[in-house]
């Protein structure tokens, strides 16, 4: 067991850096000689993405929330097979922008599925496999929803939603990552992208303390 590899997840809602922060987060973990792999949910694997596709694109209400989840957990069952645990298993870290507490929020909040059933499929479909390290990108969506529109990106299902539903999105995080005390990491997302970055690797040192070393953390 000890020679696995760490998984960590990076989560939160629409535009809140996770994807630039995990590129900065291999490149520090790269250099501090462990090798890094960078992925994303829905996808990560060819199956998974073929999926992403079909749940990212149309009409808002193309899919049910039940839908959704389901679709979500056929692309994270292939996802953790072909990726994540082979890759875990050679002793590589695994840096996943969004994974199974995405679902939780969008799906079992926003969607109104509720906790227990997508706890209940979370349980059938991974067992007990779950992050080392989840950090939760906090942010007013208010801020988000304005980077969103200028990223200049197509937007997704989930981009058109409503402030409304972005607020919940965020309660939503906020609540697991309380209730998930253990493994959670919660940064203020609005912060300048160096500080953010600093957190992180902070966040790691302090649970992997062998490191602050190799990361030349010295907080
Ligand atoms: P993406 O464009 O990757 O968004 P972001 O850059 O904010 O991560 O789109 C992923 C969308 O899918 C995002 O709106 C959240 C949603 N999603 C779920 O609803 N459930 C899930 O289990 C996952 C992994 C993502």
């Amino acid at each position: 067991m000890s020679e696995y590899g760490k998984f960590i997840t990076l989560e939160g809602g629409e535009g809140a850096g996770k994807t630039t922060q995990g590129e900065l987060l291999v490149a520090a973990l790269n250099k501090a000689g462990i090798e890094t792999v960078l992925t994303r949910e829905p996808g990560g694997t060819f199956g998974a993405e073929a999926i992403r596709d079909l749940v990212l694109s149309g009409t808002k209400d193309r899919w049910s929330g039940m839908t959704e989840l389901l679709l979500m957990y056929a692309a994270r069952i292939d996802h953790v097979e072909k990726l994540i645990r082979p890759a875990l298993k050679r002793g590589a870290w695994v840096i996943s922008d969004r994974f199974s507490d995405s679902s939780m929020a969008y799906q079992g909040y926003a969607r109104g599925l509720g906790e227990k059933q997508v706890a209940a499929v979370d349980k059938a479909v991974m067992g007990s496999f779950a992050p080392d390290l989840t950090i939760l990108f906090d942010i007013d969506p208010i801020l988000t929803m304005k980077r969103v529109e200028t990223r200049g990106e197509d937007l997704s299902r989930f981009d058109g939603e409503t402030l409304e539903f972005h607020k919940t999105i965020r309660d939503a995080f906020l609540d697991i990552a309380l209730k998930n005390e253990a493994r959670f990491f919660t940064l203020d997302a609005a912060a300048p992208r160096e500080a953010v970055h600093a957190r992180i690797l902070y966040a790691i040192c302090s649970i992997y303390p062998d490191l602050a070393g190799q990361l030349g953390h010295a907080d």
